[in-house]
């Protein structure tokens, strides 16, 4: 019946666009059910991913609270702009200290005749050991870079409890030492262990180096024991030094040098923990292994544990702390006197495994935070009173005069999460971010 096609065709028009407007319907209503389910499916798997992965606000406030109020001061960033001058020709003894890559202002911080030294290394006219006066301004300040020590003396005490950081003493005259009950005023208590002068098979002779000293309180004993990098100009003899003193202040007497657990040991530090037992750590295997291990009962030597951490990763001057059950360390990559960027880690258990944290300096500017502003770790102390708030210490090395070196003190803060991905993590980072802050000046809360 072709006549009724178009009726037909209209009615079947009418008719399929009914049961298909109906179809579609249908079709709407359950594709919107559909996505609405997959909606809810993947928002909640968003959730239980993001609690697994980041701890909710509070969690994240109970792991990482915000810094002590007394610090507000010092978690401030401070930027600082330096400008590299002209190009010009080198010293010689700057382009034979080119490290991998060189950066043009580091090239600048090692070149004796830069015109921008003073920056670096301010006259020693207006430098002195602990916080000075600003040019016309009545308040004392740190100010990093600005404060060595005499061209004698090598090393100080920081408490009564008598822990100490130091200075390379190639050509050594000896240990020295300062105090200070407030870690505001000084005390120079002048050279505690000397060097000897004739007998040029002796440790401590003259034409030895002795570095990083540091010296901890044996309760037991009553003694206080000095552990040190002993070595010979080359560098040859990689061992470490003990000596021992009933008073933080010296004398001391020079006991014997070993290489710890018969291996290469230079750059090396000592940590005590609350529960007495203390621990050496020292950069081995030709500075591409640290270990760990800890020391007899009477601090006078090693015991043969020994744990090798970091395997593979050159890192140095090591300096620990400890924050609520974690340790933490920082350390600098291995280019002689030449600065580098510091990394820091954590672990649960001093032993480790130690995990990175990242660069923990803040402020300042890319290159100072590259290079732990110009400088290198040696010890991190606690200040007192203000939880999860340190001192950081920092050498800044002056390789055509070591002894004009510089100290470069910032205050060290642990707070916030990490910045970093964590290398063997379940989900989200556990360790609070360490930060070292960049201050031309400042004073202790
Ligand atoms: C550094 C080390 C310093 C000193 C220097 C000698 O890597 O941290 O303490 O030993 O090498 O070149």
């Amino acid at each position: 019946m072709p006549g009724n096609s178009p009726s037909l065709g209209l009615r079947g028009f009418s008719g399929g666009g009914c049961r298909h407007s109906l179809l579609t319907i249908v079709w709407t209503v359950v594709g919107f059910f559909l996505a609405a389910h997959l909606i809810s499916l993947y928002t909640s798997k968003d959730d239980q991913q993001q609690q697994q992965q980041a701890p909710s606000h509070h969690l994240q406030q109970q792991l990482h609270p915000p810094p002590h109020p007394a610090l507000r001061e010092l978690v401030r960033v401070k930027e600082e702009i330096l400008r590299l001058p002209p190009p010009r020709k080198r010293s010689p003894r700057t382009s034979k200290r080119r490290s991998r890559k060189p950066i043009p202002m580091v090239e600048e911080f090692l070149d004796d005749k830069s015109p921008i030294r003073h920056l670096f290394f301010p006259d020693m006219k207006t430098a002195a050991f602990g916080p000075t006066k600003d040019m016309g301004n009545d308040a004392f300040h740190y100010f990093p870079g600005r404060f060595g020590w005499t061209r004698k003396e090598t090393q100080f005490k920081l408490t009564a409890e008598g822990f100490c950081t130091t200075r390379n003493l190639a050509r050594t005259i000896g240990v020295g030492c300062y105090s200070s009950k407030d870690l505001w005023t000084w005390k120079n208590e002048g050279i505690v262990l000397g060097a000897e002068e004739t007998n040029k098979t002796h440790d401590l002779h003259k034409s030895n180096v002795l570095e990083r000293p540091k010296v901890i309180y044996n309760e037991k004993t009553g003694k206080y024991v000095m552990w040190m990098h002993i070595d010979d100009a080359n560098y040859t003899k990689a061992s470490v030094g003990v000596a021992i003193s009933d008073h933080p202040t010296g004398p001391f007497e020079y006991l014997y040098s070993k290489r710890p657990h018969g291996f290469d040991s230079r750059d090396m530090t000592v940590f005590k923990d609350d529960d007495g037992v203390a621990y050496l750590f020292y950069s081995s295997e030709v500075n591409s292994v640290l270990h760990i291990g800890p020391l007899t009962e009477d601090y006078l030597d090693v015991t043969p544990v020994m744990k090798r951490v970091m395997v593979g990763q050159h890192r140095e001057a090591p300096a620990i702390f400890k924050h609520e059950n974690t340790y933490y360390m920082i350390t600098s990559w291995c280019t002689g006197w030449a600065p580098n960027e510091a990394l820091a880690h954590a672990a649960e258990s001093i032993m480790g495994p130690w995990e990175k944290l990242g660069n923990p300096c803040v402020g300042g500017n890319k290159v100072s935070r590259l290079t732990t502003f110009f400088a290198q770790s040696t010890y991190v102390f606690p200040l007192p009173g203000v939880p999860g708030a340190f001192i950081f210490m920092a050498d800044r090395w002056k390789p055509s005069d070591l002894r004009d070196s510089r100290y470069v003190w910032l205050p060290l803060v642990i707070g916030g999460p990490a910045d970093q991905p964590l290398e063997s993590s379940f989900g989200f980072p556990m360790w609070s971010r360490v930060s070292i802050y960049w201050h031309s000046k400042w004073h202790l809360p």
